[in-house]
């Protein structure tokens, strides 16, 4: 029998430096959609996907990302006394139980591959999923529950799969494909940011993995790749040559890059939508905006 994803792994070690000055004092992944911290959509996802043990790979300068998972005796006091129990019951969902949540640092910034590789004694000999808060997916069924499903199938390493413009794809871990089976391909190949106009599909990967222990072991070997980093891409593509198991997945659903300032833009937007207690309000205002702006063209 298939074992299980339990466990996954959020890199969140890296600067923030597009955001800045935003994050010179704050962790990018503590910045807000709406309401809620990019990593608390990262870690619902998760949830829901059926992770019980959570890793974040961090760095200097995350300690509130601990806080924000911990939890605070004097607000939820606060908040008991005057009875506002649907706050209370809002913060639940940011607190982890001891032992399911596991902070490792990663002290020299070597790269996504790196990162995931200080995870290595966590994950043992286990299948495990690899969250990047950067991408949040807007979806359904959540993209991860939709992978975990489609892995059941297939076993593996599967990694998220969007196609992109061709103009962008040297922005992204690009795939090679074998058979395109719509939302399920086989993968030949992988390249990490390929120089313009040597890409090999436009498919890209979106920040979403279910990888094999093996990937760790891969990353023990693997020399530094595009931009002196080592590169998770790299580790999977050598799973290409070992055994062959490695799928890219269409999955369904509205991806937000937010890790450009557009990207964050555009969810903010999105998400500020999708809210019933907002919409109306929002809504209307985007549209005066809307007409304002075409009114002065
Ligand atoms: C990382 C990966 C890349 C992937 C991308 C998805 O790159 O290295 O393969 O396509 O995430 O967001 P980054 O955007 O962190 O440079």
């Amino acid at each position: 029998m298939k074992k299980k994803i339990t466990k996954a792994i959020f890199p969140v070690a890296g600067l923030g430096t597009r955001f800045l000055p935003a994050t010179k004092s704050i962790p990018k992944e503590i910045m807000t959609l709406v309401d809620r911290p990019l990593i608390q959509y990262a870690i619902d996802e998760a949830r829901a996907a059926g992770i019980k043990e959570f890793i974040f790979v961090t760095s200097r300068g995350k300690s509130a990302l601990e806080d924000y998972f911990d939890h605070s005796p004097e607000l939820e006091a606060t908040l008991r006394r005057k009875d506002k129990n649907d706050l209370l019951d809002l913060l639940k969902s940011t607190n982890m139980d001891s032992g399911a949540i596991a902070y490792l640092r990663q002290n020299r910034p070597l790269g996504l591959g790196h990162a995931v590789w200080c995870a290595r004694r966590l994950i043992a000999n286990e299948p495990f999923a690899v969250i990047l808060p950067d991408d949040v997916i807007a979806a359904e069924t959540p993209c991860l529950q939709q992978m975990v499903e489609a892995h059941a199938e297939t076993g593996g390493n599967m990694v998220a799969a969007m196609e992109v413009p061709a103009d962008k794809a040297s922005s992204y871990g690009i795939l090679d494909v074998k058979e395109d089976h719509g939302a399920m391909v086989s993968v030949k190949g992988m390249v990490e940011k390929p120089n313009e106009g040597t890409a090999p599909s436009n498919l890209a990967v979106i920040g979403r993995y279910i990888l094999t222990p093996e990937i760790m072991t891969n990353l023990n070997k693997i020399k530094s790749g595009k931009g002196g980093e080592i590169q998770l891409t790299d580790a999977i593509a050598h799973e290409i040559e070992n055994s062959d198991n490695v799928y890219g997945f269409r999955f369904k659903g509205q991806r937000y890059d937010c890790g450009s300032k557009a990207g964050f833009l555009q969810a903010t937007v999105a998400f500020g939508l999708s809210r019933p207690d907002l919409c109306d309000e929002f809504g209307d205002f985007l549209q005066d905006l809307m007409s304002i702006r075409a009114a002065a063209q």
